[in-house]
């Protein structure tokens, strides 16, 4: 019998590109060519940004600030329909992204999306909160802005500096479903806004990226940093026939060296705020049971913690509540799309896979 089609496109390249590069087995990420622990203690938001769409452009760009495409997007706030009405805030952003005209201009399409983002996540949070919407601030950085934004206060520099490092963290992440789902929207030469809402529905579920407020509730049902009390809880969790939020990758075999960022950005805000390290202990606790236990049930598989574990952790410690945390992991990572889809509009074309039928077949002669 032929063995069925591995639809999850597992280790297959569809495409070369300057954008970044995810090594599994060592657990390397490289974002247009620094390493992200590198990049994420150094560059802001804008710094990064700039970098991966100079990449998807394959050339250099000037600087780029976000400021006027913040303001830009303000104006649409009043135009949005009952997109930020929506319960949810990734069917909120995705719907309220709808709304954004293409201009056919590529480069001011972008801006607007990368402007959009934040503003309408910021809206959307403040009004699901029955507060009034807080207009940006053009002069502020993208991630102070977003912050005010969306909390109401001016936020204390740490949580700045911790925002970016997320931020930049998770900027782009190779062939993630997400970008591969912008891509094969830029690949029929539709438009860039197009190719951004399909990105953010893609990124919505939870094996991608909705995982961390899951992450959050876990951290919060286990309750305390106990070995004994993460392992039952996580044992029951298995029984029942879920997986451990937080935990397992497509492509690292190793722990996501994105986890190891965004614990130690947690880790200098914490000591910055003088939190206590309440919330950072009981998540390497739980993911140290978690890593145990998986490794019990699936020897062969590698299941370490990825990304979305430590995001649970450090968006928290920031003051984002949870409903926050997908839509602020799309905020950062529409710059990745948009360099994807420049570079496949550069570089690329139509993406067409096959798919072999094996439904039943009239015999030759039959058909009319
Ligand atoms: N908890 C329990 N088991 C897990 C697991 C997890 N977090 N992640 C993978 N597995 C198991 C699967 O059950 C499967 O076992 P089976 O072959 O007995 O059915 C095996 O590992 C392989 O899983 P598969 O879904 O084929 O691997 P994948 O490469 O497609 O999965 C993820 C990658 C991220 C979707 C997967 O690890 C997952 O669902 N993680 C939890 C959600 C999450 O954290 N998402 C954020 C990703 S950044």
């Amino acid at each position: 019998m032929t063995k069925p089609t591995a639809s999850g496109l597992d280790g297959v390249n569809v495409a070369d590109t300057l954008i970044s590069h995810v090594d599994g087995e060592r657990g390397r990420l490289v974002i247009a060519g620094s390493d992200v622990e590198q990049l994420a203690a150094t560059a802001t938001f804008e710094d990064a940004a700039t970098r991966v769409l100079a990449a998807g452009a394959g050339r250099e760009l000037p600087a780029v600030t976000f400021g006027p495409a913040r303001v830009a997007a303000w104006e649409l706030v009043p135009r949005l329909g009952d997109a930020l009405d929506l319960a949810d805030g990734m069917d909120a952003l995705r719907t309220a992204l709808g709304h954004v005209a293409s201009t056919g201009d590529d480069l001011a399409d972008a801006l607007a999306a990368l402007g959009a983002a934040p503003v309408f996540v910021a809206a959307w949070s403040r009004r699901r909160a029955g507060d009034a919407a807080i207009a940006p601030d053009p002069a502020l950085s993208h991630a102070a802005d977003y912050l005010r934004m969306t909390v109401g206060a001016t936020p204390s520099p740490a949580a700045v500096a911790a925002l970016d490092a997320y931020l930049v963290t998770v900027i782009d992440h190779g062939m993630s479903a997400s970008t591969f789902t912008a891509r094969v929207i830029a690949s029929t030469a539709s438009d860039l806004l197009s190719a951004i809402v399909g990105a953010v529905g893609a990124l919505k579920g939870p094996l991608h990226g909705g995982a961390p407020g899951p992450v959050l509730d876990m951290l919060d049902a286990i309750g305390a940093p106990d070995a004994a009390r993460a392992e039952v809880w996580l044992r029951a969790e298995l029984a029942a026939g879920r997986r451990i939020m937080g935990m397992g990758h497509r492509i690292y075999r190793v722990r996501d060296p994105r986890a190891a960022v965004l614990e130690k950005a947690t880790q200098t805000l914490e000591a910055a705020i003088g939190a206590s390290a309440g919330r950072l202990a009981l998540a390497r606790a739980v993911e140290n049971a978690a890593s145990a236990i998986l490794r019990e049930k699936r020897p062969d598989r590698p299941l370490c913690a990825n990304v979305e574990f430590f995001t649970a952790v450090l968006l928290d410690a920031i003051g984002l509540e949870r409903a926050l945390f997908t839509p602020t992991f799309a905020v950062a990572r529409v710059a990745g799309w948009l360099a994807h889809v420049a570079e496949h509009a550069r570089a690329g074309r139509l993406i067409r896979p096959a798919s072999r039928y094996v439904g039943p077949l009239a015999p030759a002669g039959d058909s009319v």
